[in-house]
């Protein structure tokens, strides 16, 4: 049985298309990542999925049943995560996470139980009575997802769940995400995290321009890059690096300073031996090269040579 089944789903807004004959199929147990720059269409899909969009065409099935026609049971199936904090400031977290689980038809022991075991489960059982105006970004984080779990739904979509929030708090949730998935829950996870993607998922769908243009494994993935080698470059530091005449050397295709240590990731043609080149611009220009390493293509990689751009703007 497939949890979820996509089939030429398109949405346009007036004469923008914004998801563009979209198809995928999840089954179950899946932990599956949703990669795509901002705009490229991964909230208004997973609106649609929710029913809060209706697409202009296409077909979407949960669990094996068309969601236009089987509302109730996709709404009593499905758990969603909303980019967007979707809880209430003026209640307790104990009123929010009882207030959605109300919404599923949840009542008296049942959804008391379940409200108290989705707050145990994030991590907020000691802030049941506590108002989400007093808590930080990675409570509300967290409360936010507790709204989407009293129900125990077959299918969980989370919409960058953890955008803002400090590693602790991001750890949490990765951890929870985990172990929902291991209590049989079926994951779609939507993130700006490569790192994140790569740790978490099952399988990944790189998604541009309302496309899906490439999907697999993260080995699959990295295995179709053949032609981009990635060089990472550690100097002293990184004052006396000249970025943009690297960017000219023959080959090169993109050049990243580190933000947190002095590394220089450079991204070029794996059939152009410029690495020569490469350093002897960073020794004219003054740098004091420490470590030259050639590595693995990874997820970024992929990204990157798909889109030509970075995931985070
Ligand atoms: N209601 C709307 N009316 C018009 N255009 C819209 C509407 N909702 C979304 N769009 C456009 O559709 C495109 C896809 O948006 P969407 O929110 O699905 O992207 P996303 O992949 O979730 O991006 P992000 O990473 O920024 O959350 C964007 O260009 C957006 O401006
Ligand atoms: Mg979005």
């Amino acid at each position: 049985m497939n949890v979820l089944e996509i089939r030429g789903l398109t949405k346009k807004f007036g004469n923008f298309i914004a998801v563009d004959n979209m198809s995928l199929t999840i089954g179950e147990g899946e932990i599956f990542g949703f990669l795509g720059a901002n705009g490229a269409g991964k909230s208004t899909t997973i609106n649609m999925i929710s029913s809060l969009l209706r697409p202009t065409s296409g077909e979407i099935k949960i669990l094996d049943k068309d969601i236009a026609k089987m509302s109730r049971f996709a709404k009593l199936n499905l758990g969603i995560v909303p980019q967007d904090l979707a809880i209430y400031e003026d209640m307790t977290a104990y009123e929010n996470v009882s207030f959605f689980g109300g919404l599923y038809g949840l009542r008296g022991a049942e959804l008391k139980a379940r409200t108290e075991e989705a707050l145990e489960f994030v991590g907020l059982a000691d802030k049941v009575k506590g108002y989400p105006k007093n808590f930080s970004g990675g409570m509300k984080r967290r409360l936010n997802i507790a709204c989407a779990l009293a129900h125990k739904p077959k299918l969980i979509i989370m919409d960058e769940p953890t955008v803002g929030i400090d590693p602790q708090s991001r750890n949490y949730i990765l951890n929870s995400v985990r172990k929902l998935n291991e209590d049989g829950c079926t994951i779609i996870y939507t993130s700006h995290y490569m790192e994140e993607v790569e740790e978490i998922c099952s399988r990944i769908a790189i998604v541009d321009h309302g496309k899906i243009i490439a999907e697999g494994t993260k080995e699959q993935l990295t295995a179709t890059i053949t032609d981009v080698k990635d060089i990472r470059i550690e100097v002293k530091s990184l004052v006396e690096v000249a970025e943009d005449q690297l960017r000219l050397i023959p080959g090169v295709r993109t050049v990243k300073l580190d933000d947190h240590e002095p590394v220089i990731r450079i991204h070029s043609d794996a059939a152009v031996d410029n690495l020569n080149r490469i350093l002897k611009q960073l020794m004219d220009s003054g740098a004091e090269i420490r470590a030259v390493e050639e590595q693995e293509p990874n997820l970024e990689t992929v990204f990157l040579t798909l889109t030509g751009r970075n995931l985070r703007d």
